[in-house]
């Protein structure tokens, strides 16, 4: 993938030919998607699909085990699953995408620390099979990348997403809404 001129504002050219896509999600939240998809009729041509348990096994050595060329810049949309995961798993992450060509990309949210451990968010995601584990107190995602070997290329809060992605009717009132919930984090190397 060619490095993109302006990262805050970068966009995958999903049409280009020369590019490979991945999806790497638990195995059974991809078998599930991979069969509503079928059913839909919608097409996933060019998706090369690796499951992968981030808390169990590598996901660089299941990425290059299907095809995934390390010397060529890779985007990766890490979006909704930080909050799923251990502290080390996560900073494992980080690190492992330091290590992958320049020009790499990694995009991910976080939760802000005091709404994952909060016992009524503890109850409610425990009760539903997928507890809550990683949180970054707010403020810190800079040197969190930081520390291992990212560069934060953009940190957007509530404000800035809306602001950026969220478009406004002609009277001026947001057509979305988006709680405070924490951030989403472009770091590269
Ligand atoms: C809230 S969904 C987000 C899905 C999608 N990325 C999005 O933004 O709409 C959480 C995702 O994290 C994945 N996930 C949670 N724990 C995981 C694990 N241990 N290994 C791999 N994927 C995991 C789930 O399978 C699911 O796809």
């Amino acid at each position: 993938m060619a490095t993109p001129r302006s990262t805050a504002h970068a966009r995958i050219a999903l049409g280009r030919r020369d590019i490979r896509r991945f999806e790497v999600d638990a195995p059974g939240t991809q078998a599930q998607e991979r069969a509503l998809l079928t059913r839909v009729g919608c097409s996933d041509a060019g998706i090369r699909y690796v499951p992968c348990d981030f808390a169990t096994r590598s996901w660089y050595a299941e990425l290059l085990a299907a095809g995934f060329e390390s010397a060529v810049p890779a985007c990766i949309v890490w979006e909704g699953v930080t909050m799923y995961l251990p502290p080390a798993v996560v900073e494992g992450t980080v690190r492992q995408v330091a290590a992958l060509a320049p020009g790499s990309l990694i995009g991910f949210d976080c939760m802000d620390e005091g709404w994952v451990f909060s016992p009524a968010m503890q109850r409610f995601t425990r009760r539903g099979g997928e507890p809550w584990l990683f949180d970054l107190k707010a403020g810190t995602e800079e040197a969190f990348v930081r520390r291992h070997g990212l560069r934060c290329l953009d940190n957007l809060r509530c404000d800035a997403l809306m602001s950026r992605y969220v478009p406004r009717t002609v009277t001026g009132q947001s057509v979305g809404a988006c709680i405070d919930f924490g951030c989403f984090v472009l770091a590269g190397r």
